[in-house]
Formats: C-alpha cells, structure tokens, sequence
C-alpha cells in the first residue's frame, strides 16, 4: 500500500526521499510525488502517475533542493491514477487567500471522508483532487482559518483537531513553511521515525525498511500521538491528542541484520526469494535451536491452549491451514481458522483458555490487527508468528515467534509462507514436549536439503512451465495435508500471472469444477504418500476427460508417470508431515516461470501491495 517517506537535515532531502521511496516500490504503488520548500517561501509539489522513474525524470531536470521533503508512493483507493490525486496533496488554491502553504501525504482511508467533504465545501474550502486523504488537508486549513480568527493559529493544534475528526485508519505527514519542522501521527498504520545523531539528520517513513542505514534508531509511535520532528536540535518530541507530552513510543536501535536487499544475480526477488528457502530454514534452526530463540521458545512452551484460533490473510492463511493440520495431527488441539477479514466482524466464540494465533509476514496487515485487537480486548492469550520485527503485530502481541525469514520484497510470498508454517510446526512441538527438541529441527534441515535438491533441478519445471503457460486454466488440486498448498499454489500463479487458477482438494473436483475440465485445461496433482491412490484415482478422472496432467509426485513411480502429461518427480523419504512444504516449491517455481513467460511485472504484479494496510 502507500508508502511514506520524509527528511529533515542538512542535506538536500530530495534524493534521500526518493531513494526511500525506491525501497518501498516493493510494497506496490501506482503514482508517486515529493513536496519541497522553494526558494519563495511556499512549498512546490512533483508528482506523477506511473513509476517512480516518470517522478525521477520530472525532479532530475529541474533539481529542486529542499532539507525538508516529504515523499510518497500512491496505492489508489479513492480515485482513479492520475497525477492529480496522486500524493502529496497541497493546500495552494483551496482556501480564499491562500495564506498558508502546507503539503500531507497520507496512508489508509477516512471512512468519514464524503460528509467531511460536504461540509467543509460549504465553508468555503476547494478541492483538487477525487482523494479521500485531501479531506484531512481541508480539515487542517479549515482549522487553521478559524484558529485564527481568534488569534491562537497553531500547527500542531489544528493537526490534532482535524486528526480528532476523523475515521477509519490512517497515517499522515505534514509538511509547512516552517523548514525546520515536520509532523506525524497514524491510527491503525503503521508509522516510524528515525533519527541520526551523527549525522543530525531526522527521518519518516511508513516502513522501517525505508530507513535502513540512514537512521541508527527508530521510534514506532502508538496510536493518536504526535510526533513533532525538529531539524534545529535534531530531536523527536511526542503529544497525546491533548497536546501533552507523552513517552507511548517504542524504540529501538535500527537492526544491523535488516540489510537492504538486493537481487543479486536473480532475475527477480521473487526468485531469489525462492532459492534462499534453504538457507533460511536453516537460519530458523539454528536462531531456535541455539540462538536467542531459545528464550521465546521458553517463554511459550507452557501454554496448553483448550482451542486454538488462527487468523491470517492470504498467503498467510494457507500457512494458518497448514499449522492447523499440523496442530490438530500432533497436539490433538482443536484449532478453528479464519480469514482475519472474516474473524473480526463475525464475534467469534472465544474462552479465556483459548490461544489465538495471528500468522502475518509484515506484521503491518490491517485485517490481522483488527482480529488482534479484538482478541487482546476480550483479553485471549496472543501469540504472532511474524516476520518482520518491531512490527505492530509484533509489538502488540502477547507473545511471538520471529520466522527468520530476512527481508521479503516479491509481492508473492514464497519464503515466508514456508518458514510461519515450520514456526508453527515448531510452536506445536515444544508445547507438546514442554522442551526444544532437536530431533524437530533435524527434520527442518532435512527439508532445507531436499528444497535445495529441488531448486537444482528447476530447469525441468521451467521447460513444462513453457509448455504449457499458455493454457486456458489451471486447478491445483490435493489432498489433506496437501489441500492448503493446492490453495497456494493457484494464489501464486493467479496473482503474479493473472491467469485462472484454482485450488480444490482432489476428492472436490466432481462436486462441480470438473465442469471446467477440457484439453485446454490444466490440473497441477500433488501426490503424495498419504491418500495416494484415492489422488491418483481424481487424476484418471481428469484424464478421461482430457485434462493435461502435471503430477508432482514420488520419484520412480512408473505407472504414475505414464498417466501424467508431464512428471515432477520427488524424494518425499523421511519428511512425513514436511511434505506439503517441499511440494509448494514446485508450484512456486511453476507459477514463477509461467509469469515469466508471459511477461508480467513479477516482483510488483498489478493491483497488488505487499503490505495490505487497509481493510
Ligand atoms: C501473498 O503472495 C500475497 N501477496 C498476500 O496474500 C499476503 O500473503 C497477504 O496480504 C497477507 O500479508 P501478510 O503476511 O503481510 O499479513
């Protein structure tokens, strides 16, 4: 969704802001803009629909400097992609006398927007663009105007009274005249500052990731406070909605093991991401088996949960399928999962025994807060199975497990799919135990062994994928265990290239989608020792109907192989339960290479955000 970025210090801002910005493309966008101080006294804005290169090109020839801007990358939810409504918005020709200059970016919806509008038009106040978020700029002059005619006009008081107004979540910086300030405050989004001692330079941003290498240290402020960055004592000072001074703001200092990530060698993060599986099983192994792991496992291995809830979005969720199979297999705890979406308007059936379990990459996913925050008001016990740390998911958990997986840039989540379901797997095992076993993490490892087997071989699933990328449709289809990464697998291969896709448990395919199935239709079989021949019984009925087969499935299986179109042949010895994990990869690098071959944007596919932070 929107990405956020702002600078304060002695440097000329604008190509810090912008390479901030780059950074954040990862989490999709449409259009993007910076605001500047001119050299008149009044704030300029450039902006532009499309890549950051058509901003890059506008800024390049006319070489604003400004040391504060504010940047921002647009993920349109109210109005079409234009440059109009792309961000910052500012305030010039919306007001009588254009008194003042200010320029805001914001992340996330203002429910209210269409009656605030409404009256704020009947005050007397014009507006640009088709946005919700040039609302709040209304409703900042707005306040302002009337301020002033009592003679107490004040940023930061108009920022709160128009903050106060409105609903729905949503994050904003604001930018005026004043060259040595900068402000911001978020409800429901996530926001973070950063400050450089050394260097005194100040930063914003709606994603740490942003901030990596400039600042050493980072605030995440909670919900409704005021952040004021000053460029003159390079200093961050937080209010409450009163306008006191207040200290809910967590910091820390920036992780030095949050690289920013490069493609290196790959064509794609998507397929590096893929690739790095291995290693960063492994990584999970050791963080949990002798690093400092160890203690949050310690910390959790005393629950023993009556049900356990999931919620999740996604990716996510299939994760959140597949720790239930493993949790109701192993612990024999009932889990009840539920699309994070679904879970928080629905007033589930909750007891305070229960645990509930909240699976997310960026910890940043608005659905899955607001299941959080239901859970954590009716005071259930919480634990986040989550990437990246100092999220808000993270950090307003009870309880959580880092999945270890390292930045994930590719819309597509493939590696972080792989690691919450093993943290998940994990969690089970050391509840049961009471204990961190070892023997757990051997089995890790083992998979981490054959994913890296797999991934050497991956030409044979690029030459099928050439085959055949350009059929009508695709169903995934499997059984059990495997029917959570059927379901992934037809996510992956519609959202990076936009092609039907379905997932279905095999025994489900005569119960209607087999309608579907003609010679120009595909079924990816996953088929793996548990239910075989009842598999293998749906993949002949596809077959007679002249359906083209790929099966993955074990290795040296002859009669298998003969029924298939084309044959993925696995070594699932010795994974038992980890096997569905294994077979993902396959569908990983066959949706990958289809994309490829049709030509899509991989890493930023249409439509999509890495970073869902609005409902
Ligand atoms: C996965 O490929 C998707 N892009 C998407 O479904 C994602 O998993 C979902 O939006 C949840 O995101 P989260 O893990 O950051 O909460």
């Amino acid at each position: 969704m929107c990405g956020i970025v702002g600078y304060l210090g002695p440097q000329n801002g604008i190509n810090i802001v912008l390479e901030g910005l780059r950074r954040l493309e990862y989490r999709g966008y449409d259009s993007a803009g910076i605001s500047v101080l001119g050299a008149n006294g009044r704030l300029a804005v450039f902006k532009k629909a499309g890549k950051l290169e058509n901003l890059r090109n506008i800024v390049s020839e006319i070489h604003p400097t400004s040391n504060t801007t504010i940047g921002h990358t647009r993920w349109a939810t109210h109005g079409e992609v234009n440059d109009t409504n792309a961000h910052p918005h500012i305030s010039d020709s919306m007001a009588v006398d254009d008194e003042y200059s200010i320029a805001i970016v914001h992340n996330g919806i203002i429910e209210n927007a269409p009656i605030l509008k409404k009256e704020l038009i009947d005050s007397g106040i014009n507006f640009k663009s088709q946005t919700d978020s040039e609302v709040f700029l209304g409703l900042l002059l707005h306040e302002l105007y009337q301020a002033k005619s009592s003679k107490k006009a004040d940023y930061m008081q108009a920022i709160l009274n128009a903050f106060k107004r409105i609903k729905g979540n949503s994050a904003f910086v604001i930018q005026t005249t004043d060259d040595n300030t900068l402000y911001a405050l978020k409800k429901g989004a996530p926001l973070v500052c950063g400050t450089n001692q050394r260097s005194r330079e100040l930063f914003v941003s709606s994603d740490p990731y942003a901030l990596v290498g400039m600042a050493d240290k980072v605030f995440f402020p909670d919900d409704g406070i005021l952040c004021v960055l000053n460029r003159q004592n390079s200093q961050i000072r937080f209010f409450d909605l009163e306008g006191r001074p207040s200290s809910k703001v967590a910091s820390r200092d920036q992780e030095i093991s949050m690289q920013v990530s490069e493609k290196g060698a790959f064509e794609h993060y998507m397929l590096k991401e893929i690739f790095e599986q291995p290693e960063r099983i492994r990584t999970l192994s050791n963080y949990y088996l002798h690093g400092n792991g160890q203690l949050l496992l310690q910390k959790i291995a005393h629950h023993h949960p009556k049900q356990i809830h999931i919620s999740a979005c996604g990716t996510a969720w299939h994760a959140g399928l597949v720790i239930k199979n493993f949790l109701e297999r192993f612990n024999r705890i009932p889990c009840v999962i539920e699309l994070a979406s679904e879970f928080r308007y629905k007033n589930p059936i909750l007891s305070p025994e229960d645990l509930a379990i909240f699976i997310s990459q960026s910890g940043e996913t608005a659905d899955t807060l607001a299941a959080l925050d239901l859970c954590l008001e009716q005071k259930i016990k919480t634990l986040a199975i989550v990437n990246v740390e100092g999220s808000t998911l993270h950090r307003n958990a009870n309880e959580s497990l880092l999945i270890q997986a390292g930045m994930e840039i590719g819309v597509a989540s493939t590696k972080a799919f792989t690691l919450q379901a093993l943290t998940g797997r994990m969690f089970g095992d050391v509840i049961q135990s009471k204990k961190i076993n070892s023997a757990i993490f051997d089995k890790f490892n083992l998979l981490a062994d054959r994913i890296e087997e797999l991934l050497r071989s991956a030409d044979q699933i690029q030459a099928i994928a050439e085959e055949i990328y350009n059929y009508k449709g695709f169903i995934f289809t499997g059984r059990g265990d495997d029917f959570p990464v059927a379901l992934e697998g037809a996510l992956k291969l519609k959202e990076i290239a936009y092609v039907h896709a379905e997932g279905y448990a095999a025994g489900e395919l005569k119960h209607g989608p087999i309608a579907l199935i003609d010679e120009m239709m595909v079924n990816l079989a996953i088929v793996t020792p548990k239910l075989y021949e009842k598999t293998v019984s749906n993949i002949q009925e596809i077959k007679a109907r002249r359906g083209i087969i790929v099966t993955i499935g074990p290795a040296n299986d002859h009669h298998l192989q003969e029924i298939s179109n084309y044959y993925i042949p696995m070594n699932y010895e010795g994974l038992d339960e980890l096997i569905p994990l294994y077979a993902n990869v396959v569908s990983q690098l066959f949706s990958y290479y289809v994309a490829k071959f049709k030509g899509t944007d991989i890493d930023k596919p249409r439509n999509l955000a890495k970073s869902v932070t609005v409902e």
